[in-house]
């Protein structure tokens, strides 16, 4: 299969074009070679997807692909033109959206018919963008290729690669030992992907030419589990209720003074709870999360565990955390 990937340098969709690669498919990745170049194995092809003309996706106007995926996070405009240029030839076409496109956050148990955000408009807050650029960049794909194209939402991605230094904060952590700061909401529902099990599915309905709307998570399970899967089973667990843990800084999900994989709760008790029975069936094959823990760790030890990171307490943040509990 002729495979074209928008993006291919990072995290998802360099793992897709590798995966690709390994699959023997003939993949060309399209970026504008700022965040280096696509996996071993593939043609790089150097756009501007901001450039109107030549230097934008309109050098591929020429090529004819069996399948594209895009991963396009802000603009629907992108997603837009990318159909316009390659739509009409291609013979499947994936767009990465997320399950931050879905309205409701709290209900868990929600399925991939829910009910999504409202799409882009001239007043959208800067912090509902990145969702409702996903709802708006779906529509398009779906109103112009509806019969050909798979609209996959995943939720928490995870694994070697991630430039996001979320999930790979706690196999870090729990290398070392002390007592270990927790959000107490042991019992929230949380969802992750490895990496490479998004990938493979991506390629998977590439090559059965899948039609659908589907989340791509594993399973809820609880918080605690999750911690204990990625290495955290012996270790001694300090809960800090949500409301402590506001006072001292600490922040749920991502960014510095962080704890990732917490999300408020009960708000959010549905971001973690998603029912991906339709995604298993539709072929969404799950590794252990042992096993991705173990790929994560690798990745973290690649780049450095003592490294200042983007997501997480540091050691002196975590101490002065602990230190204010008494
Ligand atoms: N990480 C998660 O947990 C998570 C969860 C849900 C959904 N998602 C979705 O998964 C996708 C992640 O994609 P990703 O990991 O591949 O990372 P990404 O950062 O979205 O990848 C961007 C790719 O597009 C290229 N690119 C950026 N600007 C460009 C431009 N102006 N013209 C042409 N190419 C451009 C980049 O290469 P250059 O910079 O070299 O051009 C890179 O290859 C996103 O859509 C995200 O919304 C992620």
């Amino acid at each position: 299969m002729k495979l074209l990937v928008l993006g291919g340098t990072v995290f998802v969709s360099r793992a897709i074009g590798a995966t690709a690669v390994r699959r023997g498919h003939e993949v060309t990745c399209a970026h504008r070679g700022r965040s280096g170049l696509g996996p071993v194995g593939v043609t790089d092809v150097f756009l501007d997807r901001d450039v109107d003309g030549d230097g934008g996706i309109a050098a591929l106007g020429d090529h004819r692909y069996d399948a594209v995926v895009d991963v396009a996070a802000q603009d629907p405009r992108w997603v837009a033109e990318a159909i316009d240029v390659l739509g009409a030839a291609a013979g499947h076409w994936t767009f990465v959206s997320s399950v931050s496109a879905y309205a409701d956050a709290s209900t868990p148990g929600r399925d991939a018919s829910a009910e999504r955000v409202p799409p882009l408009d001239g007043v959208t807050p800067e912090q509902e963008r990145y969702a409702r650029a996903k709802r708006s960049s779906e529509d398009v794909v779906l109103q112009a290729l509806g019969e050909k194209a798979f609209v996959v939402r995943p939720g928490l991605v995870v694994g070697p690669g991630d430039p996001t230094d979320r999930y790979g904060y706690w196999p870090a952590r729990f290398t070392r030992g002390g007592p270990v700061v927790v959000p107490d909401v042991l019992d929230a529902p949380t969802q992750v992907i490895d990496v490479d099990d998004l990938a493979a599915w991506v390629v998977t309905a590439a090559e059965h030419r899948l039609v659908a709307q589907l989340d791509a998570v594993a399973p809820p399970q609880p918080l605690r589990d999750v911690l204990a899967g990625s290495g955290g089973g012996e270790h001694e667990l300090v809960g800090v209720s949500q409301e402590r843990l506001g006072e001292l800084g600490v922040r749920p999900w991502s960014g510095p003074r962080s704890l990732p994989l917490w999300v408020p709760q009960p708000e959010m008790a549905g971001f973690g709870a998603r029912d991906v029975t339709a995604s298993l069936a539709a072929g969404l094959v799950l590794r252990p999360l042992a096993e991705t823990a173990e790929r994560a760790l690798d990745h973290e030890r690649d780049l450095g565990l003592e490294r200042a990171r983007r997501s997480g307490l540091s050691v002196a943040e975590e101490r002065e955390v602990l230190r204010a509990l008494g």
